[in-house]
């Protein structure tokens, strides 16, 4: 590796030339640090995340409200949850609208989210960009044949409580579920799909709001060539962004991409597309 390329990116001034300049491809990956400020907690950070706020369920562990083994056992604790977090009361964030101008500017080549807010699809953004990789509330299947059923149905069932989920159960002979990808569940056929033809073509890797816990997808950071820089913006130093190619911007995400759209000269564009959002 030559000198030069060593040093490529010292600073956020050097990437915004090189976006400005030589950028095609850019993946952003994003987690639930993104949509926090629409009022959505994320899972990890003490005492805000929804990991530390769940004592009321009486879980054997945080994480089991996703656990698809716990989930056929105790149903009750996730679908209380799915009722005061189903999409539909939030609005995008700065950040979704930063993934959407990407978008606009031609330089979005995907946004693989692990978030299962819909909220990229609020935000405009085109779903043909968007891999989420733990599903979302878009669509439902029981949970052993796999067999589809009205969305709409299940949010309704859903909204009932308790008299609303043992229905269904009792109408499909088996549990329902959105398809949101549980732990012990497989990720979906299209993240590995696309994962293989994006990352050989990404000339910019964003990471925005995200601890890179979960796998497979935190390794998606390591798919990109050896020279293609990777940006992190986050509260929290996470995973290994210490190469001469990685730039960190650690801090609030709304305020990272201002900054870097700032810096692009794209603040008018990305304020309008927020401003869209906001109630006439
Ligand atoms: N700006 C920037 N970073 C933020 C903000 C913010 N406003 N709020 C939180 N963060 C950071 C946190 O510091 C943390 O590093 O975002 C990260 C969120 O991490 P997690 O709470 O672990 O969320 P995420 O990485 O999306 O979790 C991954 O875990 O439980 C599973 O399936 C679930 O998809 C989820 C996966």
């Amino acid at each position: 590796m030559t000198d030069e390329k060593m040093n490529k990116f010292e600073n956020i001034e050097e990437l915004v030339k090189y976006i400005s300049s030589d950028v095609k491809n850019i993946i952003v990956m994003t987690g639930a640090g993104i949509s926090v400020s629409a009022g959505i907690p994320d899972f990890r950070t003490p005492g805000t995340g929804l990991y530390s706020q769940l004592e009321k369920y009486d879980l054997p562990y945080p994480e089991a409200i996703f656990s698809i083994d716990y989930f056929k056992k105790n149903p009750k604790p996730f679908y209380t949850l799915a009722k005061e977090i189903y999409p539909g009361n939030f609005c995008p964030t700065p950040t979704h609208y930063f993934i959407r101008l990407l978008e606009e500017k031609g330089l979005l080549l995907r946004n693989y989210t692990q978030n299962i807010d819909s909220l990229e699809n609020e935000a405009g953004i085109n779903k043909e960009l968007i891999v989420a990789a733990h599903g979302n509330f878009d669509t439902a299947s029981t949970i052993k044949g796999k067999h589809k059923i009205n969305p709409e149905e299940v949010k309704t069932s859903i909204m009932e409580g308790e008299e609303g989920w043992k229905r269904m159960r009792q109408k499909y002979g088996e549990l329902i579920k959105p398809d949101i990808v549980f732990f012990g569940e497989p990720l979906p056929y299209r993240f590995y799909e696309l994962m293989k033809e994006d990352f050989v073509k990404c000339d910019l890797l964003i990471v925005i709001g995200t601890s890179l816990q979960v796998q497979p997808f935190a390794s998606l950071i390591n798919l990109v060539s050896e020279d293609t820089p990777r940006l992190l913006i986050n509260r929290e130093k996470v995973g290994n962004f210490y190469k001469y190619r990685d730039i960190t911007l650690i801090k609030d995400c709304d305020t990272g991409v201002r900054e870097l759209a700032c810096s692009l000269g794209w603040s008018v564009e990305l304020l309008s597309l927020i401003h869209i959002s906001e109630p006439t």
